[in-house]
């Protein structure tokens, strides 16, 4: 694996294997990496011959200065371990890189709409402009055939189909499941700032989407989606300290609040977000009712 720190390293890489009809997986990532970025490597390295890797922990994504100077780094052990998942090219970027002059000389964003708007969008103004735009830069840089993104964070995963479907950017946006802790965590980098009780309180995320599972086919095509959010809401309660931001139901696509379950031919997302003491953690399960 060969690391790159800028642009001018990047793209003599870059150049020749496009020059010898190689084809390009990426992976964005801000660092931190676990289980659940190196399944999305994994997967790059099945569907093409190169894979690269970007880590880079974007500014202008950010609502909060404390979040970001928080926000775990651990670049030896992260190169270490996408060498081992198979990465061909880390790029692992100084701010000035890809903000040349910094973030606040930068005029031009992607901004948006439809899909970005409710939920993270409501609760986090400005996170999606962060994201599009530094995602837009990140595939100019890499121009990769295809980009892999968690489900996870599935709303992202829905912001970005709609940007590359709007702007015609030509890269295929591939889905990678949710990678969990045999106890149903979520893996995520901010799950390290959870303390040994916070740790336990955080599996209430995955209690809520089970109990959702459980009302969605219970209720079955046409049933409510208000009895699908009581259901989580009922066991969010449960635990005193978690504070919700949201607990919804979605249409997959749009990412827009839905009152009746779709038929067998509409797929379905129920996202939450919920702070457990300092620390906000996302989920989500994405369903199709068969
Ligand atoms: P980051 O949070 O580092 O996540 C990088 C990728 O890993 C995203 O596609 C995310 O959905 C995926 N991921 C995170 N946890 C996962 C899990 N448990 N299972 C499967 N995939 C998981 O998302 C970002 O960075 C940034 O917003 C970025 C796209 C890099 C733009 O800055």
């Amino acid at each position: 694996m060969k690391t790159v720190h800028d642009r001018a390293g990047l793209r003599p890489v870059i150049d020749g294997w496009r020059r010898d009809g190689k084809t390009i997986g990426f992976v964005p990532t801000m660092g931190a990496l676990h289980e659940g970025h190196l399944s999305l490597v994994r997967r790059a390295r099945d569907l093409t011959d190169q894979v690269v890797v970007s880590i880079f922990v974007n500014p202008t994504q950010f609502n909060q200065a404390s979040d970001l100077e928080g926000y775990p780094r651990t670049p030896e052990q992260d190169a270490k371990v996408l060498e081992d998942a198979g990465c061909h090219l880390l790029y692992m970027p100084a701010e000035e890189d890809v903000y040349p002059g910094g973030t606040a000389a930068n005029a031009t964003w992607v901004v948006p709409e439809g899909a970005a708007e409710g939920l993270e969008g409501a609760f986090r103004p400005g996170h999606f402009r962060g994201v599009a735009t530094v995602v837009l830069k990140l595939f100019q840089l890499v121009r990769p055939d295809l980009a892999v993104f968690g489900e996870k964070d599935a709303q992202q995963l829905a912001v970005i189909r709609q940007m590359v479907r709007n702007l015609l950017v030509p890269v295929k946006i591939i889905p990678g499941p949710t990678v969990r802790e045999p106890d149903g965590l979520a893996l995520s980098s901010r799950n390290v700032r959870l303390s040994e009780e916070e740790r336990q309180d955080a599996l209430v995320l995955h209690r809520a989407l089970e109990a959702a599972a459980q009302a969605v086919r219970r209720e079955g095509p046409g049933g409510s989606a208000d009895a699908v959010r009581d259901a989580m809401g009922e066991v969010l309660a449960t635990v005193a300290t978690a504070r919700v931001d949201y607990a919804d139901v979605v249409d997959a696509t749009t990412f827009q609040p839905i009152d009746r379950l779709p038929d067998r031919a509409g797929e379905i997302v129920i996202p939450l977000a919920v702070w457990i003491g300092e620390t906000r953690l996302i989920d989500n399960i994405r369903t199709r009712l068969t």
